[in-house]
């Protein structure tokens, strides 16, 4: 191994963000999740692959506690964000999903001003001193959103009268404001049109400079295109957790190819 390569293995192993060792999840009797272990890296573009059902959009949640708002749900094994157990009873959930922010499938703008959508955030948690500060933060957001140009003139009109792949992008400015260190986004483009999608997906690349983002997908090309590291899943188990580009190559396991390949749908 040349001294390069050595190095680039050494950075890799410090650039853990979350690590997950043997989750499992039940939902009563449903054993939903089987011993999953997986070290998401900071900085990089995650993409969670696999059939309908398989697991995917529940170990997401599991990231930032989404599933404590599950009743029937219950989740074993350890989850650390930066080396700290994120289901500790010291952890405050509210503070962790700042921290771990999460764009949903179907664009869910708040009942307010496009402004106060991603005012929301920064205004609970105190990251703004003043309106000038605040100002700042949501111009921001929204250019971050790759958003600014198409609504820096209505800011004061709702959310909710935007197109859906412009309210899926106000979901994302909004995600952005409170500056999280990992992004989980569950099929964030399903609902929206080829030109919004590369908007997105463009986004996204643009995104990992700052930070780590996990997308769940279900086309293979989404995946080859905006992530590094790809995890695929098959009933309950991650199967195979590789570079994106060995997956897609030269797959490890019989079910990852039969996926890829189309024959497990
Ligand atoms: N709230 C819930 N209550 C009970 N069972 C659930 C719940 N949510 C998910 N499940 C079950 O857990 C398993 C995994 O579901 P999950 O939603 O994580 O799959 P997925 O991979 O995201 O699928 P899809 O691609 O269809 O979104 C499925 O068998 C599903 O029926
Ligand atoms: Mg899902």
């Amino acid at each position: 191994m040349n001294d390069m390569r050595i190095l680039e293995r050494a950075v890799e192993q410090t650039d853990i963000k979350i690590s997950a060792r043997k989750v499992q999840v039940h939902y009563g009797e449903k054993h939903a999740l089987k011993d999953v272990d997986v070290d998401i890296l900071d900085k990089t573009v995650t993409a969670f692959i696999g059939p309908s059902g398989c697991g995917k959009s529940t170990f997401l949640r599991c990231l930032n506690r989404m599933n404590d708002t599950i009743d029937s749900c219950r989740v074993d094994g350890r989850i650390a964000l930066d080396g700290e157990d994120i289901y500790d009873k010291r952890v405050d959930p509210v503070q962790l999903r700042a921290r771990v922010g999460m764009v949903f499938q179907k664009p869910n703008p708040f009942p307010k001003s496009i402004y106060d959508n991603v005012a929301y955030g920064p205004r609970i948690h105190g990251l703004a001193r003043n309106r000038a500060e605040l100002d700042e933060i949501v111009e921001k957001s929204l250019r971050g959103a790759a958003l600014w140009n198409e609504v820096k003139d209505r800011l004061s009109e709702p959310g909710t009268g935007l197109s859906g792949g412009q309210q899926q992008r106000l979901c994302i400015a909004r995600a952005v404001a409170t500056q999280p260190e990992v992004l989980l986004m569950d099929e964030p483009c399903s609902a929206l049109d080829p030109i919004a999608t590369s908007q997105v997906e463009d986004l996204i690349d643009h995104l990992r400079e700052q930070f780590s983002v996990v997308i769940v997908t279900h086309s293979m090309q989404q995946a080859a295109r905006v992530s590094q590291k790809t995890a695929f899943f098959h009933l309950g188990n991650l199967v195979e957790y590789a570079d994106t580009d060995d997956i897609f190559t030269r797959p490890r396991d019989p079910r990852t190819e039969s996926y890829i390949s189309g024959r497990i749908g």
